[in-house]
């Protein structure tokens, strides 16, 4: 399916697989919104995309007002929303018994919230279109638990869970929905230098984005799991 001129929201574009799939989606020809908190890094990856054209929005996912403003400032500039990338995420990782409360709510609110306040807001453009996808990155650690990062788990089985509830309910519709879930990646939210083997680069993952998002429209990839070669799990 040639992407040129559809228009792709990615949450978490500041850094990492984010600004990767910006980039990617930039070069297979989508008008790209960018959204995190950190304007500065936004518009910095903004710079580098190229093809299409881009759209800035400083916005926090955990935020039901800021989600809002943002699908809003998308329709505003492009008129519609054709791909949405959920990739905004953080991983604070504590064994259950340490675990802080407000950092287990953080990761909750952004991991899983953050998805599904998204998504909520931006299914009416989707469903308006000739065709809308949701994308979430997810991570390996929905289907293989990580010691030590329960709330972080927690959250991306509900990642999971959503969209496969939320591809039933699309089954009727224009829409699809699809799962990315990355092995380790290196990245600001974590470097893998204390790991042995070789991490995946954020570029690794945004290729798998585009990949799944352009299949042709009667082709749906529900999950798609990309792992290093040197294997965590
Ligand atoms: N790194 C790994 O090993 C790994 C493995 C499996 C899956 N993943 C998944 O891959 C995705 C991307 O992570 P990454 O590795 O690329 O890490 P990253 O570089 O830390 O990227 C995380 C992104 O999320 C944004 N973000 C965090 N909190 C936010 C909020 N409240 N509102 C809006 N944006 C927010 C950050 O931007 P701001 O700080 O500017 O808001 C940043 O752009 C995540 O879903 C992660 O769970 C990562």
């Amino acid at each position: 399916m040639d992407l040129t001129g559809t228009t792709a929201v990615v949450t978490g574009a500041s850094s990492g697989v984010g600004a990767a799939t910006a980039r990617a989606l930039g070069r297979a020809g989508c008008d790209v919104v960018l959204a995190a908190r950190r304007e500065d890094r936004l518009r910095d990856v903004a710079s580098d995309v190229q093809n299409g054209q881009t759209l800035v929005v400083p916005s926090d996912v955990a935020s039901e007002d800021d989600v809002e403003a943002l699908v809003e400032d998308a329709r505003e500039e492009f008129g519609s929303i054709d791909v949405l990338v959920n990739n905004a995420a953080v991983l604070i990782g504590d064994p259950v018994a340490d675990a802080d409360r407000e950092d287990v709510r953080q990761q909750i609110e952004v991991n899983l919230l953050g998805v599904m306040n998204t998504t909520r807001a931006a299914l009416p453009s989707l469903l308006d279109g000739d065709g809308g996808h949701v994308v979430a990155v997810s991570s390996m650690n929905a289907e293989y638990a990580a010691e030590g990062g329960s709330a972080y788990t927690a959250s991306k089985c509900g990642v999971n869970g959503f969209c496969d509830s939320l591809r039933k309910e699309m089954s009727d519709e224009d829409v699809r929905v699809s799962v990315v879930m990355p092995g380790p990646v290196s990245s600001e939210m974590r470097d893998w230098a204390d790991w042995e083997g070789r991490a995946l680069d954020p570029a690794d993952v945004a290729e798998s984005v585009v990949f799944t998002v352009s299949r042709p429209d009667h082709v749906e990839i529900p999950e798609i799991t990309v792992n290093t070669t040197d294997k965590l799990a």
